[in-house]
């Protein structure tokens, strides 16, 4: 039986079923890529239900607030794709009538779409015959089909495109697509796949030849750098806290946070001083570090150690932002969950 009979014919009994499946309407399916780049599905469905929920059409995402936008992404990461969802919601409303290209030359043109999400909207929602390859991609067919090549190698790619190329269904090239994704996903695992019930057993090079925990081969690893971050948390006693945005080239760009002092060395910093600097102007009783531990918070490549200091004062902060309004901004996920976990009452008694 040809690959993608025998693929098609797994998917059909094993799929899942994903609200982004069971239409043709490509907002809803370019929404659906654009969440699930560095995302899994468990994570990322939720967050599909509520983009939709709350901007049913491209132009009511047009017309939206990038705050707002930013705030209903947190906790997903990798924020520049939130930017990108905006960019690309005005261009579609606002410079195409809300019509999306049709095809895979055109969808890549637009931001945050990249050869991957192109693929996969260029398939699903208009049939083109384009195959998607990402890492799930690499696994199956470097196992399936014997492939040692480096898939941390840029030039690997293109060699995967190619089997790809010539395995995809032409008749249902939309399908194919989702049925590799999970079949990466659910069957062809990195760790423990399974290959007691796997229909390609027979003709699968990894595991006649004992290689599946060889396959896929990675060389390269991304080197993760170490960043320290101290946040300060002025409070005044009408509950006012100081915020600010980030606005550099940098992660977390637009989000959030309590003003900073940052650093890539691991060094002890003089809090009074940098106060007396910074904020000359606010006259402080206490100083309370407030996880004597760091907070640790992994990105892709960098490892964030985190602390937060709690300054009280009894002026007040005229540029403040009232504590109960803090859930009006979108913060960092690791900053808005220590907000949480803080209760207001200790810090004010302080
Ligand atoms: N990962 C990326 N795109 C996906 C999709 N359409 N379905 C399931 N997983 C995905």
């Amino acid at each position: 039986m040809l690959f993608h009979n025998k693929l098609i014919a797994w998917y059909l009994q094993n799929k899942r079923y994903l609200p982004w499946r069971e239409t043709k309407n490509p907002y809803a399916i370019w929404l659906s890529e654009i969440i699930l780049q560095q995302t899994r599905v468990a994570q990322g469905l939720p967050y599909f239900e509520a983009f939709l929920t709350t901007y049913p059409t491209v132009f009511d995402l047009a017309d939206a607030k990038e705050d707002d936008i930013m705030r209903l992404w947190q906790g997903l990461g990798y924020y520049s794709r939130a930017r990108n969802l905006h960019a690309t919601a005005k261009k579609i409303a606002y410079e195409r009538n809300g019509v999306f290209p049709d095809n895979y030359k055109d969808l890549l043109t637009l931001k945050g779409v990249g050869e991957y999400t192109a693929a996969a909207i260029a398939s699903i929602a208009f049939d083109q015959i384009v195959p998607v390859v990402d890492g799930n991609v690499f696994r199956v067919l470097a196992r399936i089909y014997g492939i040692t090549s480096d898939i941390s190698a840029s030039s690997t790619k293109k060699e995967f495109q190619l089997l790809a190329s010539e395995l995809i269904s032409p008749n249902e090239p939309a399908t194919f697509n989702q049925a590799i994704m999970d079949f990466g996903a659910i069957q062809c695992t990195p760790k423990s796949p399974l290959c007691h019930n796997c229909p390609f057993t027979n003709d699968c090079v990894a595991f006649q030849t004992n290689q599946i925990e060889n396959l896929p081969v990675k060389l390269g690893k991304v080197k993760v750098k170490k960043r320290y971050l101290d946040f300060f948390i002025f409070l005044d006693n009408n509950k006012k806290t100081l915020i600010e945005q980030r606005t550099q080239k940098d992660i977390w760009q637009q989000l959030y946070q309590f003003p900073i002092v940052d650093r890539f060395v691991d060094n002890k910093i003089d809090v009074h001083s940098i106060l007396q600097d910074k904020y000359p102007s606010i006259k402080y009783e206490n100083i309370t570090l407030l996880n004597t531990e760091h907070i640790i918070h992994i990105l892709s490549h960098q490892k964030l150690h985190i602390h937060f200091w709690l300054i009280n004062t009894s002026e007040n902060i005229d540029k403040g932002t009232y504590w109960k309004d803090l859930n009006n901004f979108g913060f960092p996920i690791v900053i808005h969950n220590f907000i949480n976990s803080l209760n207001l009452k200790h810090l004010t008694k302080q």
